[in-house]
């Protein structure tokens, strides 16, 4: 199967606050060189587990059964913009510089560890049915206004996350003269799974580690009334910790001998669907679920050798991509039986044609790199990949009007 990354985040700091403020920004530019007033999270890596319709948001969401194909659909009009491709886009340049941006994680910031390449920042997603809007951080700021946003998933969430901080920060940098309050929080909180890692004792008294498919995972009190909450979980459940499913599956007090992995997911994505159906208010929270981040490593996996370097453009040619994952076709399975919309980014494939976007060997600083290198062909560099995918969510949430 395809890789987990050699990242982990410390698991005592798993909840992240963001609180912007116009104010503290300013505070932040006034007081130079120091970042602490506005975020606070580790920025160091642990020596690691390597583990890897036209609907408004805020309306009664109430559907009936007859389409469940588009129940799953992004609702663009028409337009699926998940399908398109990438052009070399020569008089762009990123939604923030590379290198600017505080609150990206030194293993994202390939700038910083000297990936000398950047063709990579100037493409830009065009989908083949419609123009999507060049993300524009003031106008998301004023929809975000007086809200709560969350990423709950893994480290391709944190590094979505990332990714908007920081095209919301750049936004604000420009328009620092403009005393205008936008209050809004956005949080990332660690939940690789979704559901809860637990431990259990077997009959010898052993304690192992299990993953409860039945419960979900115990930060939801922190998150389940935002206004908006984006999902994900995807690599943790290829991890060589879960592949082989032996004793490691667990519903109640029963430990599966043996589960396939895939069931164990279907099974925890019913858990989190019941969980949103009974305690989201989707009138107030509007769920996206941020599908399949592609990985790109050759001639071996995350922990064994394989390797994305040296890759400076994308896949072209549509018949080298990967059939999409079993994993998504089990989730647009579940979303099409919620009751609440959720809202599919169904990245998938426009990340499969993305080979040159990964951190690679500048996951390190060329001084760390002296000491053997696992590659990172996971997680993507900052800015790069996820900051379209922010500009797809800002796509949907303008299309909505989302404030309105
Ligand atoms: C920002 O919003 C939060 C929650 O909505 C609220 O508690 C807080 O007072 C607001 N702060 C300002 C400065 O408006
Ligand atoms: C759901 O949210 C709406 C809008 O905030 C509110 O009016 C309604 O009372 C909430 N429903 C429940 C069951 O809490
Ligand atoms: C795409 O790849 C396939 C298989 O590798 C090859 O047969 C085909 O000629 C390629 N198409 C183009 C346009 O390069
Ligand atoms: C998501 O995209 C894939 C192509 O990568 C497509 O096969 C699938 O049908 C899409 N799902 C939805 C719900 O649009």
């Amino acid at each position: 199967m395809d890789s987990l990354k050699n990242f982990s985040e410390s698991r005592a700091h798993y909840y992240f606050t963001i609180l912007f403020t116009l104010i503290l920004i300013f505070f932040f530019f006034s007081a130079s060189n120091d970042t602490s007033p506005v975020v606070s999270y580790t920025t160091s890596l642990p020596p690691s587990h390597p583990h890897p319709n036209n609907l408004s948001p805020f309306s009664s969401q109430v559907l009936s059964g007859a389409s469940l194909a588009s129940k799953v659909h992004n609702n663009f009009d028409s337009c699926d913009i998940f399908d398109g491709q990438w052009v070399v886009d020569e008089g762009s340049s990123p939604v923030y510089e590379p290198g600017s941006c505080p609150f990206i994680d030194d293993a994202f910031n390939c700038f910083k560890n000297g990936r000398p390449d950047s063709d990579y920042l100037r493409l830009k997603w065009k989908p083949h049915g419609c123009e999507i809007p060049r993300f524009d951080g003031v106008k998301m700021m004023k929809m975000l206004s007086g809200k709560r946003m969350v990423f709950v998933g893994d480290s391709l969430n944190r590094n979505m996350w990332e990714s908007l901080v920081c095209a919301l920060r750049e936004s604000l940098v420009d328009k620092k003269n403009v005393f205008e309050d936008f209050n809004c929080s956005i949080d990332f909180i660690r939940s690789p799974f979704l559901v809860q890692e637990w431990k259990f004792s077997d009959k010898a008294g052993t304690r192992r580690e299990t993953l409860r498919l039945d419960m979900m995972e115990g930060s939801y009190n922190k998150y389940h009334d935002a206004d908006i909450i984006v999902f994900n979980t995807g690599h943790w459940w290829t991890h060589q910790k879960t592949f082989k499913g032996k004793y490691y599956f667990q519903e109640g007090n029963h430990v599966y001998s043996k589960l396939e992995v895939a069931d164990a997911y279907k099974k925890a994505l019913k858990t989190w669907a019941k969980w949103v159906d009974a305690n989201v208010n989707s009138s107030r929270t509007q769920v996206f679920f941020r599908g399949y981040s592609a990985s790109h490593f050759k001639g071996g996996q995350w922990n064994s050798g394989g390797s994305c370097d040296g890759e400076t453009k994308p896949i072209t040619n549509e018949t080298q991509l990967s059939p999409y994952p079993w994993m998504m076709r089990a989730l647009e399975s579940v979303l099409s039986k919620m009751k609440t919309r959720v809202v599919y980014l169904n990245i998938t494939k426009m990340t499969d044609y993305r080979k040159d976007g990964h951190p690679s060997i500048f996951r390190q600083s060329a001084s760390e790199r002296m000491n053997g290198i696992i590659q990172d062909c996971s997680h993507w560099c900052l800015p790069g990949v996820p900051d379209t995918w922010n500009q797809l969510l800002y796509a949907i949430l303008s299309r909505k009007k989302f404030n309105g």
